[in-house]
């Protein structure tokens, strides 16, 4: 499905952050990806998903076709790739003067052609498929607020709700519940885990108890190379060598999502 091979990527100001990250994933995963905050997670699924050049490996996602790189790719055939690659971004990025519905609908954009996207000519199908998503994570009342009137934990489920409405082979996932309470990430996790029957999901999570309950396995970055990749219920002593000495995020909220 993705396979990350050989993977670096320097900072603007030198310092290699990902030095050689390989790893590949298959639908029906849900993988956890974790480490300490500035590791490189959110560079890493950037790359993954061609939205920022690796500066050496590969990134070649296999659909239904022919395997295909992912980086090196621009334009038309890069949009072409990325329709199938889902992406939720850490703290959402929704647009803000749209509604929550047409943010929603967004996510179908890859799909239509630019003349019909630029006068949003969605079909009703299209439009109820966006509704049914959005009940799914529970904020169908929300459809027609624009989108800078909600709250944090809203803005990620509509986020949520775009990036399936994508149909993507690989969805990436920033830390899709960070500002959810244990209900509601329950509801988010509940409706994520299944959809791996379609999709590899590949999520940035900080809490272990999630992780045990919801993935099924885990990968740790640490000074630019995977430090574990393994089970999701990662050994107490392989935790904090992916954390280093300071001690370990995990599990902050002991006792959620029990
Ligand atoms: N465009 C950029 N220019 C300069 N530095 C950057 C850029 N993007 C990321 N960085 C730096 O690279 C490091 C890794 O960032 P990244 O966002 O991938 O961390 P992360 O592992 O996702 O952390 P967190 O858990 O806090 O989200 C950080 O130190 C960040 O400041
Ligand atoms: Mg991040």
């Amino acid at each position: 499905m993705i396979t990350v091979k050989g993977l670096s990527k320097k900072l603007p100001d030198g310092t290699l952050l990902l030095k050689d990250i390989s790893f590949q994933v298959e639908k029906g995963e849900f993988v956890a990806l974790f480490g300490e905050s500035g590791v490189g997670k959110t560079v890493l699924l950037r790359c993954v998903n061609g939205l920022t050049a690796p500066d050496s490996g590969e990134v070649i996602i296999n659909g239904d076709g022919e395997p295909q790189r992912v980086n090196g790719k621009r334009g038309k055939e890069l949009r072409r790739i990325r329709r199938r690659i889902g992406m939720i971004f850490q703290g959402s990025n929704l647009v803000k003067r749209l509604s929550v519905l047409e943010n929603v609908m967004t996510g179908r954009l890859g799909w239509i052609s630019p003349a019909r996207s630029l006068l949003y000519g969605f079909t009703d199908k299209e439009v109820e498929r966006a509704l049914e998503a959005l009940a799914k994570v529970g904020v169908r009342h929300l459809a027609f607020r624009r989108a800078e009137t909600l709250s944090g934990g809203e803005m990620q489920r509509v986020a949520i709700a775009r990036a399936i409405l994508q149909e993507p082979y690989l969805l990436l996932a920033d830390e899709p519940v960070a500002s959810l309470d244990p209900k509601n990430a329950e509801v988010v996790l509940d409706y994520l885990r299944p959809l791996t029957e379609q999709m590899a999901i590949i999520g940035v999570f900080h809490h272990l108890d999630i992780v045990r309950k919801y993935c099924t396995r885990a990968i740790g970055i640490k000074d630019g190379v995977v430090a574990y990749d393994g089970k999701p219920d990662v050994p107490p002593h392989l935790l904090s060598a992916v954390y280093g000495s300071r001690p370990p995020v995990w599990p902050v909220a002991a006792g959620q999502l029990a």
